[in-house]
Parts: structure tokens; sequence; C-alpha cells
């Protein structure tokens, strides 16, 4: 079946890339963004752009604190498809995972799959990491929580000790990526041998270019996702299945022979 001739492609690529969204998450209990539940049903994404935050960041504040708690209210573990991944890292047959997700589960997943003397897979947050937050000011970064939990009880906008405005440690809509990440994250992609993209609408851009970068450099591509996407056409593999099943399947036809 295309399963175990895809996984015959991995063993044998020089370079394996994983591209993952929001989808990845969903079976660890993460809202998506889109789609039924998801939270941009709930919430107006023009909350959340970066115009709002230099304008009116008491404002933005107050919002975020409810997305924060929408999206990351509780402790997440790392599901199947995350330790799959971090198998296949450690197994050598993954260079990196690049990944929209701000949750930090692709990192918890890999300190415990993978043991000291094996090969991580690098990862790369495109769109930085919801535990954290920069100071506008001095760029400390520090952990969020307190400061999610300061702006809850009405310290607005939460400001660090050098009087700067903490943000969240994220992309904001209208915010360009980190120039290194999205570099990296291009030759990466321009570089595989596989591309596979997992759980992810693939709509917001420049993150979405990534498996059409891949796909015109001659990578075969693999889209593993609930719903169509718009680079369908461009993908050698298409999978409409749960990353919890497809995952996990893959990475043991990869690594059992
Ligand atoms: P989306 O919410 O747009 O898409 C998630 C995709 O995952 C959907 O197409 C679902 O069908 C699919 N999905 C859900 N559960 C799944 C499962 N168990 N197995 C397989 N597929 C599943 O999330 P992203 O594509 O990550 O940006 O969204 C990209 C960016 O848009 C986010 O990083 C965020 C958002 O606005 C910023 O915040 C900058």
């Amino acid at each position: 079946d295309d399963l175990e001739s895809f996984a015959d492609e991995i063993r044998s690529a020089e370079t394996v890339v994983a591209f993952t969204g929001a989808g990845i998450s969903a079976p660890s209990g993460v809202p998506t963004f889109r789609g039924d539940d998801g939270v941009w049903e709930k919430f107006d994404e023009g909350q959340f752009t970066y115009g709002r935050f230099q304008r009116d960041p008491e404002a933005f504040w107050d919002d975020r604190v409810g997305l924060q708690r929408e999206m990351f209210d509780g402790t997440y573990e790392p599901n199947a498809a995350h330790e799959a991944l971090a198998e296949l890292g450690r197994t050598d047959h993954l260079e990196a995972i690049l990944t929209q997700n701000t949750d930090g589960l692709h990192g918890d997943a890999v300190d415990a799959v993978v043991g000291a003397d094996d090969p991580e897979p690098a990862i790369l947050e495109l769109h930085g990491n919801s535990q954290r937050v920069r100071c506008t000011g001095c760029g400390t970064r520090r952990d969020g929580d307190p400061i999610f939990e300061r702006a809850a009880n009405g310290d607005l906008p939460p400001t660090c000790d050098c009087g700067g405005v903490y943000k969240p440690d994220v992309v904001l809509f209208g915010e360009q990526l980190p120039g290194a990440v999205i570099q990296r994250a291009r030759t990466l992609a321009r570089e595989s041998d596989v591309f596979i993209a997992i759980g992810s609408s693939l709509v917001v851009q420049p993150a979405a270019s990534l498996p059409r970068q891949a796909a015109s450099s001659g990578a075969t591509v693999a889209i593993v996702n609930l719903e169509s996407t718009p680079v369908d056409g461009a993908a050698d593999v298409i999978r409409r299945e749960d990353v919890t099943d497809v995952l996990p399947q893959l990475v043991e036809l990869v690594t059992d022979s």
C-alpha cells in the first residue's frame, strides 16, 4: 500500500523534514484555530494583530488573557503523533520538525523519547512559544505563567522591571516571522528529499509556502490532515486520517525493517 512505499522513501532519503500545525496537538486536547470548535469561531483574529498590540497593549492583553485561557488552560501531554516524530528523529530518519504550534509539545516529546546519546531532530518554532513572554524593552524572555496571571488580575499591560511592555513570545498577525528561523526553515524545505505536512490547514503564509517550496525543489511531499488543503495538488501522498493513527503506523514501517 502507499504508506509502505512512502516508508521506503523515508528510509532511503537523506533529509526528511516534518512541518506541523494545530491538528497534531488536537488529540492532546489543544484546540485548533479553524474548523469546528476552532478558536477563531469564538475570537476574532483582528484582536491579536501586532498593530493592535502596539496601539493599545492594554486592550490586546485583556483579550489575550481570554485566548490563553481558552487554548492553554490545563496541562497538555504530547500524544502518539508527537512521539512518533520524536522516534523518527531518535532513529536518525528525521532531520527537523518545523512547527507553527506554540504549545511546546514537540520539545516535550523529544525530551521524553530521545535518549542522551541518540540524534535529536531540530525543532524550529516558527510562530514562537505561548509559554513564554518577551520584554519589548530589554528583550528578556521569561516564563509566561506569572505574567499571564498578573494580566488576569488586572495588571494591564504587564511590564518588565525595565519599564518595557511584555509581549507573548509568539508571532502575531501582521508581524514578521523571525528572519533567521524562517530562512533556516526555507533552506531545510528546499534541501529535503521527503517533506511531510501534518495537521495544518496550510492557509497561513509564509509558513504554508514551505510544502510548495519543497515540492518545487524535487522533494516527495506527503500531507496528513483530516481536511483537504490548498496544497493537496502539489502532494505525492495524501492521508486524510487522524495523525495519531497514521504517524505511529508510518514510523513502525520505517523502523521495523
Ligand atoms: P488550523 O486550525 O488552521 O488547521 C488545523 C488542521 O488540522 C485542520 O485542517 C484540521 O482538519 C486538521 N486536524 C484536526 N485534528 C486532526 C487530527 N487529529 N488529525 C489530522 N488532522 C487534524 O491550524 P494551523 O494550520 O496550524 O498562527 O494554523 C496555522 C496558523 O494559523 C497558526 O499557527 C496560527 C493560526 O492563526 C498564528 O497564530 C500566527
